[in-house]
């Protein structure tokens, strides 16, 4: 069970209870931790959903589990492969017929294993490239018709791998590289039409699936691995939720062409020995303000 939003969600968010009611959002990997989530919060707050995955059963249980966040939700699944766009084409096609419309579209169907160039087959690198960048130019050319007809708004998930060179990801950033272009064309091509395109860049954030796969460590690690977070620790569920409803929202209106980084700054600490400065820039940054 993936870490989910709770209704607390309602309770606690800054955002108006019914700032998505009679809006429709279509989300691929929506079964998985970041994009279950990112549903969640648009389901929480009024909106209907659309969640599709390859494995239709997992699809098909966390749209029952997320209808039940809100009476009167209606969540669909649709099994699609996002490397066969004729799936999605099908999916969308169902989901104007049952829903009526799409509004908001969430791609962020990916895949992701921590593998050494020399351990990577040219086959592995490709399937990875099929899903994340692939996938999202598929999602997107099949959805755009729909959101053309809405004025709608389109969040990629993309991520901070591909900022700098990391090992054991090289399929995964060359991937992601491509989805923050393709999310820039779409802007520039499709704004005088009307339609929004922005990305999300997850950080590390607590108890999701790619964090308990991926990122498994020591708690010494752990520890080690907060020094490197200018914020000091991982980033929460609730945090992607603000972070996606701000793009989809009328307050990023005048927002296209941009990704929204949710990583407590990460990325930022590029130096190698970062880790071992943290404390000394503490006690520098407590002394007054010299003007
Ligand atoms: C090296 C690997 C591998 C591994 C698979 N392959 N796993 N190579 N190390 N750990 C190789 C296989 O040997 C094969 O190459 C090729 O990749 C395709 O593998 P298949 O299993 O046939 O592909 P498929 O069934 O389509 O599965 C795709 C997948 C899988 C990406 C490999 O992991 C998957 O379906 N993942 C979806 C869920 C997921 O990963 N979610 C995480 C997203 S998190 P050969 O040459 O043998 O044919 C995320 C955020 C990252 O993206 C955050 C970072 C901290």
């Amino acid at each position: 069970m993936p870490n989910t939003l709770s209704q607390d969600y309602k309770r606690t968010c800054v955002w108006k209870d019914d700032l998505f009611a009679g809006k429709v959002v279509f989300v691929t990997g929506g079964a998985g931790s970041i994009c279950r989530v990112q549903t969640e919060a648009m389901v929480l707050l009024g909106a209907d959903a659309v969640i599709v995955g390859r494995n239709g059963d997992k699809a098909a249980a966390a749209a029952r589990e997320v209808a039940e966040l809100r009476p009167g939700a209606k969540v669909l699944s649709f099994a699609v492969d996002v490397r066969d766009i004729n799936t999605i084409l099908e999916a969308v096609k169902q989901t104007v017929e049952s829903l009526g419309r799409i509004d908001y579209v969430i791609a962020g169907a990916a895949g992701n294993f921590l593998a050494p160039i020399t351990g990577l087959s040219a086959n592995a690198f490709k399937t990875v490239i099929d899903i994340d960048l692939n996938g999202s130019f598929n999602t997107a050319k099949a959805t755009l018709p729909e959101l053309l007809k809405t004025k709608g708004s389109v969040v990629f998930v993309s991520a901070t791998l591909h900022y700098r060179g990391l090992p054991f990801q090289a399929h995964p950033a060359a991937a992601k590289a491509g989805v923050d272009s393709l999310m820039k064309t779409i802007a520039v091509e499709f704004g005088p039409l009307g339609i929004r395109s922005n990305a999300l860049a997850p950080g590390p954030i607590e108890g999701t699936e790619g964090m308990s796969r991926l990122g498994k460590g020591s708690e010494h690690n752990r520890q080690r691995s907060y020094e490197m977070i200018p914020l000091g620790r991982y980033g929460t569920t609730q945090e992607i939720a603000d972070g996606t409803v701000y793009l989809f929202s009328p307050a990023a209106h005048y927002v296209t062409g941009q990704v929204l980084v949710v990583d407590g700054g990460q990325w930022q600490t590029t130096s190698p020995r970062m880790d071992a400065y943290p404390s000394v820039m503490l006690e520098l940054a407590k002394q007054p303000n010299k003007i």
